[in-house]
């Protein structure tokens, strides 16, 4: 007897992750945060939807200065959020409805409340002084060289109690953390035991490709491709803050903490080009069994862009690394935004068919929308930094139905409710066929239900105009995805007429249709077919 194919292989390699802000996904106690109880109320709700894994952006002691991704205790739960006993019950339940647990470590910097920050800055020879990156002022006084804060301005800040500056690669309120320092990496090793010992699945690494600084402290040079508008940072080329070679070396300490433990999961947040990205599997695949591969968040969405990406992206995995598609998250505009609605479902069946774990950001699989943020509710400090940048608009409360707060709380939210929140929620979207989250839901049974969509290999087929057409392939089983981004039907005939069965569509009329010959794809419109014949799949005349 074989092995079913889907079966083979690490559980993420078949998983579906959806990612958790958790401030804003239920609240259960009516002070217009999300919390942990709230989330075990809706864990049915991902059953329904069908994920395999969540991932929750920090739940950690925190005084929230960029909202919990500034932690002043990296083993407790932040009040707000609940309780140690809380979280034990969620991952519980989580763990009995076969689901995984995914928690956010930050190992680049704390809070600036952190007892070992309280600890550094209290005298130069203090014993913790070297967990973090302090430096004497330049000649001027100034700041010890030109690197930049990603949040806007220096990324030194000046202590006068000692009279150094220490780097902060975010806001002022995140001191980095020294990773030269081999207790520093002991104590974040400890934390990664404490809730890997707990039963957590695993960890999504924040910002893990800044982790080590040059030991020089050389001056980042100037970008001359830099356009007003982007983020102040990209004025400078971070070469000697970002991707240093010693990260590598961190990650890998990291992957043995874990492996230690069986089973369990590393995911890195790199926003790095691809073929730097991909070095982020490590030797050998010793370091991140899943460096984030962010390339949909911003590339431009057209056919031929797409299908060459997909193609890059392939072709510069190392040998046995395990590739991953990421359609949105709480840094970016959301996507239905980003490239519309409309394109967004086209998205959806691109994110659920190409070969790779899918991550799904809360909110995405109702088509939720980049909520305009009036000026006295922003939260972001980045977008109080620099405006415009904001990331409020991607944070907003899921909306779960049409009542007052959208069934997300009994209190005015922490931010502001979608406008359209009464049509679109989740208690509508269940009783309309063919909404977002049934397309969602049908593509991820259909993925969970055809090995092909998940081990297959990929292989392009038509990548022109709006068209979209490539297979996934395994033992024989062929699927092919055929996707129209642009707003005319079209046909498409092919050297030896296609026989199929549409398995999924964004129109559900559509499902269960017999594929005799040619492919005939609405506006806006996608198809996920399983083929019956041999021949080729070669676009042609008939
Ligand atoms: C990346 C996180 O995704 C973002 O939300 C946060 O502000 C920075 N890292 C700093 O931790």
């Amino acid at each position: 007897m074989s092995m079913s194919p889907a079966a083979v292989g690490p559980w993420w390699q078949s998983a579906i992750i959806y990612q958790i802000y958790p401030r804003s996904f239920q609240d259960s106690n009516g002070d217009g945060v999300g919390d942990l109880r709230g989330i075990l109320r809706r864990l049915d709700y991902l059953v329904e939807l069908g994920v395999d894994a969540i991932w929750l952006s920090p739940i950690y002691s925190s005084p929230m200065a960029d909202f919990g991704y500034d932690i002043s205790d990296y083993t407790a739960i932040d009040p707000p959020f609940g309780s140690l006993e809380d979280f034990d019950e969620l991952l519980a339940a989580t763990h009995d409805r076969g689901l995984k647990l995914l928690l956010d470590l930050v190992p680049n910097h704390t809070s600036d409340r952190h007892p070992w920050f309280l600890e550094s800055r209290s005298s130069r020879d203090n014993p913790k002084r070297d967990w973090y990156i302090w430096r004497d002022p330049a000649a001027d006084g100034g700041a010890p060289n030109n690197w930049l804060s990603e949040f806007g301005g220096s990324a030194w800040e000046f202590d006068s109690r000692t009279a150094q500056y220490y780097c902060h690669t975010f806001l002022r309120e995140q001191p980095d953390l020294n990773w030269r320092n081999p207790q520093v990496r002991d104590a974040i090793y400890d934390v990664m035991r404490f809730w890997l010992e707990r039963g957590v699945d695993g960890f999504r690494l924040d910002a893990i490709w800044y982790l080590l600084k040059d030991p020089q402290f050389r001056d980042n040079p100037p970008n001359p491709d830099y356009r007003p508008g982007q983020p102040p940072k990209r004025s400078l080329i971070p070469l000697y803050t970002a991707d240093l070679p010693e990260v590598h070396d961190a990650i890998e300490e990291m992957r043995r903490v874990v492996d230690a433990f069986g089973e369990r999961l590393l995911i890195g947040e790199i926003y790095l080009p691809l073929e730097k990205l991909v070095t982020y599997y490590g030797r050998d695949l010793r370091g991140c069994h899943l460096p984030f591969n962010f390339s949909l968040l911003v590339i431009d969405w057209q056919a031929r862009a797409i299908a060459r990406l997909v193609e890059r992206y392939e072709s510069l995995l190392p040998p046995g690394g395990w590739p991953n598609w990421v359609l949105g998250n709480h840094d970016c505009p959301r996507v239905a935004t980003r490239i519309g609605r409309g394109q967004a479902r086209i998205a959806a069946m691109l994110l659920l068919t190409l070969r790779g774990t899918p991550t799904i950001y809360y909110g995405d699989e109702i088509g939720m929308v980049q909520v305009p943020i009036p000026p006295e509710r922003i939260q972001d400090p980045f977008e109080k930094n620099v405006p415009g940048l904001g990331r409020d608009g991607a944070r907003t409360p899921m909306q779960w139905d049409p009542s007052p707060y959208a069934g997300f709380s009994t209190a005015e939210p922490w931010l502001p409710l979608a406008e359209d929140f009464r049509s679109e929620n989740v208690e509508n979207a269940r009783g309309d066929p063919a909404s977002f989250y049934h397309l969602y839901r049908r593509l991820i049974a259909v993925r969970r239900a055809n090995p092909a969509l998940t081990r297959g290999a990929y292989r392009p087929i038509v990548a022109e105009n709006d068209l979209l057409l490539y297979t996934r392939e395994l033992d024989g089983e062929r699927i092919l995805v055929a996707l129209n981004l642009g707003d005319e039907p079209a046909s498409l005939g092919f050297m030896h007429p296609l026989q199929g069965r549409v398995l999924v569509s964004n129109f559900p009329d559509r499902d269960g249709e017999i594929i005799d010959g040619r492919i005939e794809l609405r506006p806006l419109g996608g198809l996920v077919v399983a083929l019956s014949g041999t021949g080729a799949v070669a676009p042609g005349k008939p």
